[in-house]
């Protein structure tokens, strides 16, 4: 083959476009060859593989809509006329509030079911266990960006089921008291407590969780998708798999844009509300509850009796630390203890689900 021949051959099977462009600048291609050679598992249970990816994406949307929000929203004093303000005059204003508010709520949620699902498939066994210590972490941190960005709004909801998370925060043994002191700013829970859930709202929180999404992902990246018991189990001929860049890829930004469409729809037709004005001298009215994510553990303390010296709140705070200190450590129990997993996991789904449902009746949602 002459020499022209075999440059216009290597010139034909080089990436065209962006990525040929890069390419021609930039040691990119061992990454791209990197990437097509790792493979996942295809088979019936892969759709669980999505779950993780939908809570990046809902992450993703928070960070951008969260920036928008940033324009007009004002911490403090004016936290409650700012947001009024987003919501009536600007335009699409509530629009990207209602976005925002949506989006939190499912990122919590599938980053519960990404877990759930991890578990069940036990994708935290040797060598994922800082995969899952770091998803751990994610899951806190969702939640307390949920925690922290209830507050923000400062109508009657938000301030009352914030007071309520602080005194629960206070009741936890030691530290509880100082970290109570340090959020709520004084007192009681006032517009600096505002100032201080901002800050971590959209500085301390979110960077961490870019710093320890970083790690998860590399880890990922690192490691590949595991391949769980039942697929490993199938005929070879049955172990199908697709390669992760392009084909699981494309996969992934389809599901996104069907959940984007959903995404939507639920904030233009069921627009997030806005109550009334906080008002810190009146009582606490009735049907006061905090975001779903915490009703079974607010229903708990409901119904926890005091126990000699100790009352029903710190009761409650042993209770949910040893659980959630207990699935933390699920990578460190030891391989013949896989089932003892399984069935403590399904006792804590099962205990999330039935509290919840008792707390949404007896504030009287249900
Ligand atoms: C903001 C939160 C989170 C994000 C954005 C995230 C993202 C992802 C993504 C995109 C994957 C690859 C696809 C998949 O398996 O779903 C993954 C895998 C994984 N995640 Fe997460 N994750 C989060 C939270 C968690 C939590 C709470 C846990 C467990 C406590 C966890 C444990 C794992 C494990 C063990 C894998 C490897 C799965 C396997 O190899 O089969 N992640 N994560």
């Amino acid at each position: 083959m002459s020499d022209l021949q075999n440059d216009q051959n290597s010139k034909s099977d080089a990436p065209t476009g962006v990525l040929g462009w890069l390419g021609e600048r930039y040691q990119i291609q061992g990454l791209i060859d990197y990437l097509a050679k790792k493979e996942v598992p295809s088979y019936r249970h892969s759709f669980w593989y999505y779950m993780g990816g939908l809570s990046l994406l809902f992450f993703m949307v928070q960070i951008v809509t969260g920036i928008l929000l940033l324009f007009y929203y004002t911490p403090g004093k004016e936290a409650y006329s700012s947001v009024k303000f987003i919501v009536e005059k600007v335009e699409f204003g509530w629009l990207i509030r209602s976005i925002h508010s949506y989006a939190a709520n499912l990122m919590v949620f599938f980053v519960f079911v990404h877990m759930f699902s991890v578990i069940f498939m036990k994708a935290y066994r040797r060598p994922r266990e800082l995969t899952y210590i770091t998803g751990f972490i994610l899951l806190a941190l969702s939640m307390g960006m949920g925690f922290s960005g209830y507050l923000l709004p400062w109508d009657e909801l938000a301030f009352f089921a914030t007071k309520i998370g602080m005194n629960i925060t206070e009741s936890v043994p030691l530290i509880g008291p100082i970290m109570a002191g340090m959020l709520k700013g004084g007192p009681e829970v006032g517009f600096d407590t505002i100032s201080r859930f901002f800050a971590l709202h959209v500085w301390g929180i979110p960077l961490l969780m870019i710093g320890v999404l970083g790690a998860h992902m590399f880890f990922l990246q690192v490691q590949g998708i595991s391949e769980p018991d039942g697929f490993k189990a199938l005929p070879v001929e049955k172990q199908k798999r697709v390669k992760f860049f392009p084909t699981f890829m494309y996969d992934d930004f389809l599901i996104w844009l069907i959940a984007l469409n959903g995404l939507i729809v639920l904030a233009v037709f069921f627009p997030w509300g806005l109550g009334p004005e906080a008002n810190v001298m009146a009582p606490t009215p009735e049907g006061i509850h905090p975001e779903w994510y915490f009703m079974a553990m607010f229903q708990i303390l409901k119904i926890l009796p005091n126990i000699g010296p100790l009352e029903s709140e710190h009761i409650g705070n042993i209770i949910f630390g040893l659980t959630g200190a207990i699935l933390a450590l699920i990578p460190f129990w030891g391989n013949n203890r896989e089932r003892l997993v399984s069935y403590f996991t399904i006792a804590v789904l099962a205990g999330l689900i039935i509290f919840s449902i008792l707390a949404y009746h007896a504030v009287g949602s249900i």
